[in-house]
């Protein structure tokens, strides 16, 4: 089996679709190891998105990351982390494909791509490395 790191974003939560997204993982079959809400500091986030520093979304992506709490699950199975990318749909939520929970909950709120959601681990290294960081 597999783990991966999954985050209900910021604006997930404060739009109320922790459960709507919770019931999408549950339904497709994978398992809850653990989960809590977080409010991460700062250095929480420049290592979370190292790989991003530098870039111009990058400060505004950590401002909205710290906007609120975000649910940090622990999650199972086999081939999770490209399976729960596919249930995440592509970065954008304007053209992720619908039946995604991007695709289907998501949209252009004034900042193009930023609020998106969720987050998923993109390689086992890295599932690795976020999951010590938020667990
Ligand atoms: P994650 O699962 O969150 O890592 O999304 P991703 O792998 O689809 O995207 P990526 O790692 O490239 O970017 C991380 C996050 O930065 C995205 O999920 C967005 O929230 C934000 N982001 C990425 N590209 C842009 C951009 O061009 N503009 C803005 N404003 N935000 C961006
Ligand atoms: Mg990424």
């Amino acid at each position: 089996t597999e783990e991966t790191l999954v985050l209900v974003k910021p604006d997930g939560v404060a739009r109320g679709l922790t459960g709507a997204i919770l019931a999408r993982i549950e339904a497709k079959g994978y398992s809850l190891v653990d989960i809590r809400l977080v409010e991460p500091d700062r250095e929480t986030l420049e290592r979370h998105y190292a790989e991003h520093e530098g870039k111009p979304f990058y400060e505004p992506l950590l401002d909205f990351m710290m906007s609120g709490p975000s649910v940090a699950i622990r999650l199972a199975g086999n081939r999770v982390i490209e399976g729960f990318r596919s249930l995440a749909g592509t970065t954008d939520p304007t053209t992720a494909a619908p039946g995604t929970i991007r695709g289907d909950l998501g949209r252009d709120w004034g900042l193009k791509v930023q609020q998106n959601l969720v987050h998923g681990s993109d390689s086992p290294e890295s599932a690795a490395r976020e999951l010590d960081i938020w667990f």
